[in-house]
């Protein structure tokens, strides 16, 4: 068991019945889960080369951010629709019920550049496919997904099987 797992709460019936939420902010709360958290992710990076980190909005933030502080690499947010001012390339992909679109700011991405991609949570794994294929739309090679939980029984990982992906916690059901 990583040492993250009893900073993590679970919490059953939400945000509807028969759903188990895993909820990070008591990891993040605590000064030594925060550390742990970060510190465990950024161990799934230790020898890996690479020049960027992209975190999702807004919970990959929490621990993007921080990996990339520490490892002392350049930060580029994948923003949700329409906050980014600059010039933008987004993508569309399905959620339960209705469609969500993220954008990333077109310059911050160069040709070849070596890119890990950073949530805190693998559910379907639709919203990290939709920014990995952004990224690989402006030229970018994903070289490595890392989050800090995964939901095995939603099968994100098989649709994320063309990238190598690195997870703290996996919890069995959804
Ligand atoms: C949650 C979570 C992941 C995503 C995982 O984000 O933070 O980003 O869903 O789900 P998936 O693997 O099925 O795509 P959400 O869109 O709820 O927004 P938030 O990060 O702003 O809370
Ligand atoms: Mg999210």
């Amino acid at each position: 068991m990583s040492k993250i797992e009893p900073y993590i709460t679970s919490i059953p019936d939400f945000p509807e019945p028969g759903v188990i939420f895993r909820d990070i902010t008591t990891a993040i709360g605590s000064a030594d889960g925060l550390q742990l958290s970060v510190d465990e992710m950024a161990a799934l990076l230790e020898g890996e080369p690479f020049d960027v980190v992209a975190g999702l909005e807004s919970r990959g933030f929490l621990f993007g951010m921080p990996i990339a502080y520490k490892l002392h690499k350049p930060f580029i947010p994948i923003r949700k629709e329409g906050k980014l001012p600059r010039e933008t390339v987004g993508a569309t992909y399905s959620l339960e019920y209705g469609t969500a679109t993220i954008e990333v700011h077109k310059d911050d991405i160069k040709p070849g550049m070596r890119v890990v991609l950073i949530d805190d949570l693998i559910a379907t794994g639709g919203t990290l496919e939709a920014a990995a294929h952004l990224l690989e739309q402006l030229g970018a090679k994903v070289v490595k997904i890392v989050c800090l939980l995964e939901l095995k029984g939603l099968h994100g990982r098989d649709r994320l099987k063309d990238y190598p992906l690195a997870t703290v916690v996996s919890y069995d059901g959804k």
